[in-house]
């Protein structure tokens, strides 16, 4: 038992454990961390509108995300779904919604500081389309996300977990890339960014593995040998940028459901 999500049903709806006495690996550990007066007050007055709880059974994307849609003016049918797991502080969450404000995002941390700090840039930004689920992700794909929901995935600068002893921790293992890939529409994508170069080896060799995955740089970047340029929606973020003074390299990996 290695992967963090290999003893969980796979369909949504579906609320107890097949083995529910099995100790689960998980992808992280919960922080201490005291929020601030403006998380706190964002937590408060922007919470019920834009948390979703966790519970199991499918998310109703169109009532979740009906004041997006009419925001824009658009139908709910015309607005990609992308899921994002551990957005931290929310920094690169935000421009992101900011840049693509014709998609919805389901934004999913475990971190409550997180939560309360990506609360905070929704209201002083006037951002619509981020609903967040302050939660373990690995639950929301498992019990929440029908097959073929998404049209996208982002996993920006997921824990490393350094030492081979944690390395089983690390979320982006086979079991879950499975699960990601099954609700993905044909066509959607998978994003992930590192800064740790084993961990980037890791995500190339897992993904390449994954049969309903093709990598789309191969074809336009043969050059990158299977990493991909950052894609412009991508920021850089103030804890990206001191990494790249200090000469550290960030390797992006971009997917396709087939
Ligand atoms: C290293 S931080 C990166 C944060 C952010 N993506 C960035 O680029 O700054 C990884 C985050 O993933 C969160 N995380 C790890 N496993 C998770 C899971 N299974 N579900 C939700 N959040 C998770 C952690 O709480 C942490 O905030």
């Amino acid at each position: 038992m290695t992967s963090p999500s290999a003893d969980t049903p796979d369909t949504p709806g579906t609320d107890a454990p097949a083995q529910p006495f099995m100790r689960t690996i998980k992808s992280f550990v919960k922080r201490a961390g005291r929020m601030g007066g403006g998380q706190i007050r964002a937590m408060e007055e922007l919470g019920p509108k834009f948390l979703l709880p966790y519970q199991p059974g499918a998310i109703d994307f169109e009532a979740a995300y009906a004041d997006a849609a009419r925001a824009a003016g658009q139908k709910h049918s015309e607005r990609p779904l992308v899921l994002e797991i551990g957005f931290g502080m929310g920094e690169a969450t935000a421009k992101i919604a900011a840049t693509l404000p014709d998609t919805n995002f389901l934004c999913c941390e475990v971190h409550e500081p997180g939560v309360g700090a990506l609360l905070k840039r929704i209201g002083e930004n006037h951002i619509t389309n981020i609903r967040i689920c302050n939660h373990d992700a690995v639950e929301v794909i498992d019990h929440m996300l029908p097959p073929g929901s998404l049209d996208g995935v982002h996993i920006f600068f997921p824990d490393p977990w350094h030492k081979t002893k944690h390395n089983k921790r690390r979320l982006i293992q086979s079991p879950l890339v499975a699960k990601l890939a099954a609700r993905l529409k044909p066509g959607g994508y998978l994003h992930c960014a590192t800064d740790w170069e084993p961990y980037a080896q890791q995500i190339l060799e897992v993904l390449t593995a994954e049969p309903l995955l093709k990598n789309r740089a191969l074809a336009s970047h043969p050059e990158l040998a299977g990493y991909a340029p950052k894609p412009h929606y991508r920021p850089l973020t103030k804890f990206e940028n001191r990494g790249i003074k200090l000469g550290h390299g960030v390797w992006d990996v971009v997917f396709e459901r087939v």
